[in-house]
């Protein structure tokens, strides 16, 4: 389970975080929602070690993340796969090595057993035949489900996705939102989602929302599945 207690968090003199606390409900799918600018990525940044807040604190599984010392945050780097906003695929490295760097980076597996776990991975998100493209020779939906798949190689226990469905037609949108939900429930991990898509949010919501904060109140829903905060 992951908890955030009264995070606040400015730069320079912008105020972008106000408070904000949460419980996010392990094994669903938790959306953050928010209009553009009201501090979704920076809240995900936070929560996942890459931004530290001015104030406040978050917890994996009762642990307070400050607190943890090098060997315990490397353990729980470990844990969480991350579907950053645009993608962000390495354009020098093909695919398949785009896949495998999480591998690389914290595995002492061999190559082969790397190949075999990036093309389960892709197999997975419906992508086949395309380890060796570049990711200016992909489309832009082809490009989330190779972040999805590299977010997936280490088989983490919490997924982040940023925008997963940002810049895609409503057709590939759902598909990708099918997706994560599926993956969610497949893989028995607890998924958070940055989003201001509300086809993603009404679909979420009537299937597997459990919790959404609602950070700067943009708009006002009402299901009994939301708690709003602030
Ligand atoms: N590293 C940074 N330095 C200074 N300001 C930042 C930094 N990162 C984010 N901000 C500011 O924090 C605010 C929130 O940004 P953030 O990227 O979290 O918004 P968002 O809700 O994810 O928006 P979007 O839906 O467009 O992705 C913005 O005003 C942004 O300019
Ligand atoms: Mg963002």
């Amino acid at each position: 389970m992951i908890e955030i207690k009264n995070i606040r968090k400015s730069f320079a003199d912008k105020l972008v975080l106000d408070d904000i606390s949460a419980q996010m409900q392990a094994g669903k799918t938790n959306l953050i929602i928010g209009t553009s600018g009201s501090g979704k990525t920076v809240l995900i940044k936070i929560i996942i070690g890459l931004l530290k807040p001015d104030s406040g604190q978050v917890f994996f599984e009762g642990k307070d993340m400050m607190q943890m010392d090098v060997k315990e945050l490397k353990e729980l780097r470990k844990q969480l796969g991350v579907m950053f906003q645009g993608s962000a695929l390495f354009d020098s490295k093909d695919v398949q090595a785009n896949v495998k760097f999480p591998l690389d980076m914290f595995t002492h597996m061999t190559h082969r057993e790397k190949i075999k776990r990036v093309n389960e991975v892709l197999e997975r998100v419906n992508l086949k035949d395309v380890n060796h493209k570049f990711p200016a020779e992909i489309s832009g939906g082809m490009k989330k489900r190779v972040a999805l798949a590299r977010a997936l190689v280490m088989n983490p226990k919490y997924l982040f996705c940023d925008e997963p469905n940002s810049g895609l037609d409503p057709q590939t949108s759902m598909v990708i939102d099918k997706l994560v939900k599926e993956l969610t429930i497949e893989y028995k991990m607890t998924t958070v989602i940055n989003t201001h898509d509300m086809n993603t949010v009404m679909e979420s919501g009537k299937h597997y929302l459990q919790f959404l904060i609602h950070i700067k109140l943009t708009c006002r829903l009402t299901h009994r599945d939301y708690i709003c905060i602030k």
